[in-house]
């Protein structure tokens, strides 16, 4: 088989999916597959030419499009892939525009009556005028500690925590630079835990043990430091759960996955509040697919190394 694997992408996290996509890629090769690696710039410029990438993705039997974030993880390259005919992995066009874009996860979890952080959506003259923002999270209950986060994108690029009004400002600036909407959430104190869902070739959805991440002490939240930089953070597979918690988590993670119509696979991270209900935070369609990332461990923990994944992702994608 032929795998055309596409990493790089014009979002800030171009190097995460290089990691990502170099990892698949030698998977693939040791799989006995062929892979053929297509770097997208920092500019969203195929480095091959967009003419000579085309010819390449459709002598391949099916794409991985290993990217993060905006232009890859959020449909478009999707799309793009469909037009051309080409099969890939992972979700379709709607699973993963909705999937990368935090106000519509949630405006879709919540319909369907799916717990969510608590939080607002704020957008065009809320973003600059406080007074009726401000007002907007007094309705909605929300106080600081608040998180800020841009609508699109994924490593937290962007995402500040807002302890005062002067903090809440610079933080709802500096998103709306990277987003037309900026999300303001309460801080959710408790546990991180990530659950990953995977979809196999008959049709099945699992879910692997779930990970806890114990966060780098030294930054104020799961920050892009705290995920790459830091040798202080540390995964822990499978988290100790009390068994009926483990089980909502997973019965609510292939929920999630179902309700946004993903294939292939996905991460659903949660906050679980020391004394109250779990909340999804987020989801990522084509999360961190590096050695090290949380979703191979995941499958790792659940007997499956980082090349089986690979292989049931491809066989998924070619069903
Ligand atoms: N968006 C990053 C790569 C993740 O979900 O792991
Ligand atoms: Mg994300």
């Amino acid at each position: 088989m032929k795998v055309a694997v596409v990493m790089g992408g014009a979002s800030p996290e171009h190097q995460v999916s290089l990691a990502s996509g170099r990892g698949i890629a030698k998977a693939v090769s040791l799989l006995g597959h062929t892979a053929i690696p297509l770097v997208i710039d920092v500019e969203g410029d195929w480095v091959d030419g967009q003419h000579e990438a085309i010819e390449i993705l459709q002598a391949c039997d099916v794409t991985v499009p290993a990217l993060h974030g905006e232009g890859g993880e959020d449909g478009t390259l999707q799309g793009f892939l469909q037009q051309l005919r080409i099969p890939y992995v992972g979700s379709g066009v709607a699973a993963s525009a909705v999937g990368l874009d935090k106000h519509l996860t949630k405006a879709v979890l919540k319909a369907h009556g799916i717990a969510v952080t608590p939080g607002v959506t704020l957008a065009g003259p809320d973003l600059t005028d406080i007074e009726p923002a401000m007002q907007k999270l007094k309705a909605a209950g929300l106080d600081f500690p608040l998180f800020v986060k841009p609508g699109n994108g994924g490593s937290s690029f962007g995402v500040a925590r807002a302890t005062n009004l002067p903090t809440l400002l610079q933080a709802i600036a500096a998103a709306a630079v990277l987003d037309p909407h900026v999300l303001v959430e309460r801080e959710m104190v408790g546990r991180e835990i990530d659950l990953a869902v995977l979809e196999f070739p008959d049709g099945r959805i699992e879910t692997a043990p779930a990970l806890e991440i114990h966060s780098d002490p030294g930054q104020p939240f799961f920050n892009a430091t705290a995920k790459y930089d830091s040798s202080a953070t540390r995964f822990v597979v499978p988290a100790p759960l009390d068994p009926a918690l483990a089980e909502r988590l997973r019965r609510t993670a292939i929920e999630v996955f179902e309700v946004l119509g993903c294939e292939g696979l996905a991460r659903v991270d949660f906050f679980v509040p020391a004394d109250g209900e779990p909340v999804v935070n987020e989801i990522n369609t084509f999360p961190g697919f590096t050695p090290a990332s949380q979703f191979p461990r995941m499958w790792a923990a659940a007997g499956m190394s980082y090349a089986e994944v690979v292989d049931t992702l491809l066989r998924t994608a070619a069903a």
